[in-house]
């Protein structure tokens, strides 16, 4: 098998330092305190960490405003912090990946500073000027609650300047070369240190071009490739993923030609149907969606998930579609944002064990790399009562002391409130009872992975529907080399009998999960589904 396609086979497990684990007890998590942790990421059987930004920023967007690419936030620790992290994580055979936030600064960030203070200075040039607020205007606004424009006026020096995401997130003018070879610069670093690679933040709006959506340009295209060109030549072996929140036909072109560009892309459009299909408890949106996905060269692989720190975006769905979810999944106004949904997956799945697991069991079999949002794996709640996607950020449960093990510091100085509600409070939720619970859902998760990484077909296999009749069963194959896995998934809640054609084999189908025997007779396989069960069966 070859190594090198080592994020093929990979669990990611998605981390915000600032809520994982707090060493100093200042009442914020920091690098020290992932470090004590890294034994429960392995436990769990994590391969790959992808941390949040880190960097120093005023985190008026938690840290994806960065005000220096060079430096840890002093709240997090120290760049020997970060180097004992990497070393740390490494020995326990864990990678680590962290955000590069290449489209835009902190309006905070020298540069930015540097730029408004003087239209003559070099690093005027670093962002994207007009006189204008009426060039470009074919580009949509991303954050629709709180952004009227995409630019933002700057009354110092008297021109508007461009902005993809919040006004205090000024974008970087990728045509000035000046900034590409930066961006390259601030990549060595890092990679230098040791990290496996990054996560590329909002990668489809690099450039500007007038009469465009200024997303997804060939040009973007082209600074991207050298970005790959540069990996492969220096740092062999350290991936590149790509946030770019598009359809299929749109992401395709990330992976480059011949797998020139990304190695792996989140799968946007595929993440709100697995919720629909679940609440409609039937397939077809399933279908719809991997008929309209590409296959992949086999250098490059999806990035699966259900949850992360941002809302459950809705923007590759149809308007109708949009207004169902949100009826469904966010009936109280305050739990919708911009185009999406700011609430976790335990709650969206009624907290009900088998739902959870039942998208689990999606995640982890249908093609691609998935990425666990951390809590998730505990089914840790939300608050909407916080501002902006705060609410799905809170402070991670490991016990159910009075700061849920995740700091000594006295509650109100912790960065958020941790939650506390009857359902998901820390003494509902936590990491010590999971674990000393054999039938908890930490312990559902943590071997629905260690199955899946026995099996190299999960991350690496070929994948086709099995024929079936019964639509609120969704049916798969996956096959590597000489291993065949069959997928069934009941997504509805009642119980179904199938019937599948198959070739009669010598011996038994075995349940990777739970060691249960199944047999063709007759070349039928007949399988009595209960509500929400899945099986995986070798
Ligand atoms: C995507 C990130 O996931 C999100 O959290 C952030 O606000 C925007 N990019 C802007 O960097």
């Amino acid at each position: 098998m070859d190594h090198t396609l080592w994020y093929k086979d990979a669990v990611f497990y998605e981390v915000y330092v600032r809520a994982f684990h707090d060493s100093d007890n200042d009442g914020h998590g920091d690098l020290r305190g992932m470090i004590e942790k890294l034994d429960y990421v392995k436990e769990l059987g994590v391969d790959c960490l992808w941390l949040l930004p880190i960097y120093p920023s005023p985190l008026k967007d938690d840290g994806y405003d960065i005000s220096n690419f060079y430096d840890v936030h002093p709240t997090y620790g120290t760049l020997d912090d970060f180097e004992e992290l990497l070393e740390e994580a490494h020995k326990r055979g864990l990678r680590v990946i962290m955000d590069l936030v290449l489209n835009h600064t902190s309006n905070m960030h020298p540069w930015f500073r540097a730029a408004r203070a003087n239209r003559n200075s070099i690093f005027r040039d670093y962002y994207v000027w007009s006189d204008s607020s009426l060039k470009y205007r074919d580009a949509r606004i991303i954050f629709l609650d709180t952004e009227e424009s995409n630019w933002g006026w700057d009354k110092k020096s008297e021109q508007y300047y461009w902005h993809r995401f919040y006004a205090s997130q000024p974008d970087l003018n990728y045509d000035n070369p000046a900034v590409q070879a930066e961006m390259l610069k601030v990549m060595s670093f890092w990679l230098d240190l040791g990290v496996d690679g990054f996560r590329a933040d909002a990668v489809p709006y690099l450039f500007e071009r007038e009469g465009t959506g200024c997303e997804n340009l060939p040009e973007t295209h082209a600074y991207l490739k050298e970005i790959r060109k540069f990996i492969n030549e220096r740092y062999p072996g350290r991936i590149l993923l790509a946030e770019a929140n598009q359809w299929p036909e749109d992401i395709i072109p990330y992976f480059g030609d011949g797998g020139d560009e990304f190695h792996m892309g989140f799968h946007f459009p595929i993440m709100p149907r697995i919720f629909m299909s679940i609440r409609k408890e039937h397939r077809t949106q399933l279908v719809w969606i991997m008929g309209r996905t590409p296959a992949l060269t086999e250098t490059n692989q999806w990035c699966m998930f259900l949850r992360n720190h941002d809302e459950l975006t809705l923007e590759m769905v149809t308007e109708e579609e949009r207004e169902w979810m949100w009826q469904e999944f966010a009936p109280d106004p305050r739990m919708r944002l911009n185009l999406g949904i700011r609430r976790r997956l335990a709650p969206l799945l009624d907290n009900d064990h088998r739902k959870i697991m039942l998208a689990n069991s999606l995640l982890f079999s249908l093609p691609g790399s998935p990425v666990i949002y951390y809590g998730d794996e505990i089914g840790m709640g939300d608050n909407i009562s916080l501002h902006d996607r705060n609410g799905v950020r809170t402070p991670m449960q490991w016990d159910d002391s009075s700061s849920a093990g995740f700091s000594k510091a006295p509650s109100q100085s912790v960065y958020l409130p941790i939650i506390d509600d009857d359902t998901y409070g820390r003494k509902q939720v936590n990491v010590k009872s999971q674990q000393d619970n054999p039938y908890s859902l930490w312990h559902s998760v943590r071997n629905m992975i260690h199955a899946r990484k026995k099996y190299p077909a999960f991350g690496r296999g070929d994948f086709q529907w099995i024929d079936c009749e019964n639509e609120a069963i969704a049916a798969y194959v996956r096959t590597y080399e000489d291993q065949v896995i069959y997928v069934f998934n009941n997504m509805s809640a009642s119980e179904h009998v199938i019937s599948i054609p198959m070739q009669d084999i010598p011996g038994p189908l075995t349940d990777i999960l739970t060691g249960k025997d199944y047999y063709i007779q007759d070349q039928t396989l007949t399988l009595k589904m209960s509500p929400r069960q899945y099986l995986w069966l070798v």
